[in-house]
């Protein structure tokens, strides 16, 4: 949904929801002061013989209104007035939306004078995140099952400074919407070619973009990667992503590498039915990857950047790789699959490798849909982050606070590396079932050759069945591309 700034002397028509922001302890914002007047006091009453008390999320909704001319009038509880910032914004606009959505209005004018052109700037973003939809594939939805509203416009003093802040968010709506779109994508369209097609096409906005095929891999020794691949119809593919903005174009870069399993089938170790489908989420990590890269070229961002995505699908097959299975890695280490669902840290193994040997990087960051037990230890609303560097591990965390997109340090014990080892090959892929998650980590750390590093284990947060926060509804999250561009703005650019 795009959103416009208007004037704020535009008047509302009567298929407009008219938005205005009241506060905890009975304050209201003028828009809302100057509304209630021409309403008689309709609104204050509304509000009185309701439960609202201006916290952060409840709204109240007056039906045509006497005094105004447009059709109904939300109230968005936004907090305390005196805490109210960009993120409290954010959210008032998308509780805004979300009260609108399906109401019959088929515009929505949210009023925003007199906050600054960073909170309006907010409020946009927040409107957008909120009413991602990923429809393309719904060909016989009745209009009445389809969201009412159809433009959003935000009133504001300024129209002109309102849209200079809104830039930079506006293109990291646009990045977490693609990251969204990927992993909403089924797997009979999405499998790895037609991924890195995709991205290919980001080249437009000033990044490089390369796709190393089955047979450069194989040159390269990435038997791990391609093991999990080899029983797909669907050629495996690397996609490695560049963005050049630091002043030195030769300054080392910072990298982002994503776990990229199209479908996981779980192999011959295969999954059982019920939730299989879900396994269509399983590149959440490299789509957040993707639109991390895509953020940062999108804002011009001052560094030098790199994005790594692992692309496979993970089939039964005559040709699929066996439990028992030994393979070599690029690394030159050799691993032996015990079990073929335990995939994602095969095709990092090669991918995080490759991406130290040539790069040379400043730190790596990996994301992936790693393991169920990071769900069984941190819930849905918390990743776990592992990482063998403080000062890393600071900064992500500081990025985590800034971007609301939560994560959870967990232990990388040295004593559990003894759960790896195998009985003929450097490395099992599992370990016990107790510590899936730490034991997945340290399988992974084995291939960082003591780079920086950190991963992060997204299981958990890449896919809501159901909304909890207004920014998100149920679905792709895009959780991660946040995250990564706030940690690039915050300590790594310049
Ligand atoms: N893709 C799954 C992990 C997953 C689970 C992602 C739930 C999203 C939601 C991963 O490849 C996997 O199958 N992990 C196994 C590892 C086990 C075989 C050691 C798991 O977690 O059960
Ligand atoms: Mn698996
Ligand atoms: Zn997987």
């Amino acid at each position: 949904m795009k959103v416009d700034f208007v004037a704020a002397d535009t008047a509302p028509k009567d298929t407009t929801a008219l938005a205005v922001l009241a506060f905890e302890d009975g304050e209201y914002s003028p828009a809302a002061e100057a509304l209630d007047k021409q309403m008689s006091g309709a609104l204050k009453r509304a509000v009185g013989s309701s439960r609202f008390k201006g916290s952060a999320g409840q709204t109240v909704s007056i039906l045509a209104p006497s005094g105004t001319p447009a059709g109904r009038v939300i109230v968005v509880g936004a907090g305390k007035q005196s805490a109210f910032d960009a993120k409290g914004a954010e959210d008032a606009g998308a509780h805004a939306y979300n009260a609108a959505k399906n109401s019959g209005a088929e515009s929505l004018l949210l009023m925003m004078p007199p906050a600054g052109p960073e909170r309006q700037a907010h409020a946009a973003l927040g409107i957008r995140l909120a009413s991602y939809r990923f429809d393309k594939y719904r060909t016989t939805e009745k209009p009445e099952k389809k969201p009412s509203v159809k433009s959003v416009s935000i009133a504001v003093a300024d129209v002109k400074a309102a849209g200079k802040a809104y830039k930079s968010l506006s293109t990291l709506a646009d990045a977490i919407t693609y990251a969204r779109d990927l992993v909403s994508e089924p797997a009979n369209i999405l499998y790895p070619e037609e991924y890195a097609r995709r991205v290919k096409k980001l080249e437009s906005l000033g990044l490089t973009v390369e796709v190393l095929g089955v047979k450069e891999m194989k040159k390269l020794g990435m038997g791990a990667l391609l093991g999990v691949g080899q029983g797909s119809v669907r050629d495996s593919q690397l996609v490695v992503m560049q963005w050049k903005g630091a002043k030195d174009p030769g300054a080392a870069p910072i990298a982002f590498v994503g776990k990229g399993v199209c479908f996981d089938t779980g192999g011959i170790s295969l999954k059982p039915p019920e939730g299989m489908e879900e396994m269509i989420t399983d590149m959440g990590g490299s789509a957040a990857v993707a639109g991390a890269m895509y953020a940062l070229a999108a804002r011009k961002a001052k560094v030098n950047a790199v994005g790594i995505l692992g692309l496979v699908e993970n089939m039964p097959d005559g040709n699929a790789q066996r439990p028992g299975d030994i393979v070599t890695t690029m690394s030159g280490q050799t691993v032996e699959v015990i079990n073929t669902d335990a995939e994602g840290r095969l095709v990092l193994a090669d991918a995080v490798w490759y991406c130290q040997d040539r790069f040379k990087p400043r730190f790596m960051v990996d994301l992936a849909t790693l393991t169920g037990a990071i769900v069984v230890a941190l819930g849905k609303d918390l990743a776990g982050l592992y990482c063998n560097d403080e000062k890393l591990a600071e900064n992500l965390l500081a990025a985590s606070k800034a971007s609301d997109e939560v994560l959870w340090r967990m232990p990388l014990p040295a004593q559990y590396n003894k759960h790896l080892e195998a009985h003929s090959a450097d490395m099992k892929n599992i370990g016990p079932r107790y510590g899936g998650s730490i034991t997945a980590a340290l399988f992974i750390q084995k291939f960082t050759n003591k780079v920086p590093w950190a991963h992060l284990d997204i299981a958990s947060t890449a896919w809501k069945p159901n909304s909890s926060v207004a920014t998100i509804p149920s679905g792709a999250t895009g959780f991660g591309v946040r995250l990564l561009d706030q940690l690039a703005a915050d300590f790594y650019e310049g």
